[in-house]
């Protein structure tokens, strides 16, 4: 079959670097995405010079988990976010999940929170979740937090790291939030500098289960509108390596339209009383 599409990528030429990118980094873009993708692998193959798609197959294949994979990984993922984003569920996280887990910890006089926002984009998620903690744990200066973010998208964790926000990004903080945790100077919101020096961002491919094994006992993970682009073989991958990750007792986030039920059995619904959670 050799489907023509614009910007002289043809469909047979597509596939198999559309695969490549699945099994690099579980994102799958069906046929619908066609046109989304080839405008992109366009615009890579003009910045590395490989003068045709074959030749620029040839260089990711070869490369192996090399730059221009990245490169390539970088330009098609999307990293839609904003602070506070899904409100319900990031209650029912401080109001319900976060008590049970810090008062089974207090009763072994254990104050380590191990928090893991895996798909963090361009900072604004994690960020919340610090923000969530300073407000909701009335002890909070007795806990040791890690609270970790991690994306395959270099790019979006300089942004994060730079902690300095548009409008938008902040259009569901509240006066109150906003007022006490940001500065606004240059048209832009600057995240407090002690919640930014208090989030550690890393790269971090979901697809690499060597890499995801050093995140362990995990109180809490954020996956949220992540695993809504991988096909459902990367899918159950990531989910059962996040479980391996989690300590018991551990709550994993999805976004709200995302479910485990069909991808795995072994955790636990959690029936929270804004939004659904899933619990080892
Ligand atoms: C739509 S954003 C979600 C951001 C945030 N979690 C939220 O819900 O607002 C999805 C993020 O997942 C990241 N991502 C996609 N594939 C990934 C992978 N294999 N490993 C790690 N991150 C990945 C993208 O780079 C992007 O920043």
């Amino acid at each position: 079959m050799s489907l023509e599409i614009a910007q002289d990528l043809t469909f047979d030429e597509l596939v198999p670097i559309r695969d490549l990118v699945a099994e690099a980094s579980g994102l799958f873009f069906d046929e619908k995405k066609f046109y989304f993708i080839e405008k992109r692998i366009a615009k890579r193959i003009k910045a590395t010079n490989t003068q045709s798609p074959r030749n620029y197959f040839r260089l990711l294949k070869l490369g192996g988990n090399s730059n221009e994979m990245n490169e390539l990984i970088s330009s098609l993922t999307t990293n839609e976010t904003y602070f506070f984003r899904y409100l319900p569920q990031l209650e029912s996280f401080a109001e319900e999940a976060l008590p049970m887990v810090c008062n089974a910890k207090r009763a072994k006089n254990d104050y380590t929170l191990n928090i893991w926002s895996a798909g963090c984009s361009s900072g604004e998620e994690p960020y919340t979740i610090y923000i969530l903690l300073k407000e909701y744990l009335k002890d909070f200066s007795k806990w040791s937090i890690n609270l970790f973010a991690t994306d395959i998208d270099h790019r979006i964790l300089e942004k994060a790291k730079r902690g300095l926000y548009e409008k938008r990004a902040v259009k569901d903080v509240s006066p109150k939030i906003l007022d006490k945790y940001f500065s606004y100077n240059e048209s832009r919101f600057h995240i407090n500098e002690d919640i930014k020096n208090s989030v550690h961002f890393d790269y971090l491919n979901l697809m690499n289960r060597k890499a995801i094994r050093s995140f362990s006992d995990m109180d809490f993970v954020f996956c949220r509108n992540v695993l809504i682009y991988f096909d459902d073989k990367a899918r159950k991958q990531v989910i059962n390596s996040i479980y391996d990750c989690l300590t018991p007792g551990g709550f994993i986030f999805l976004g709200h339209s995302e479910s485990v039920g069909k991808i795995s059995a072994t955790f636990k619904l959690v029936k929270l009383k804004k939004s659904l959670s899933y619990q080892k």
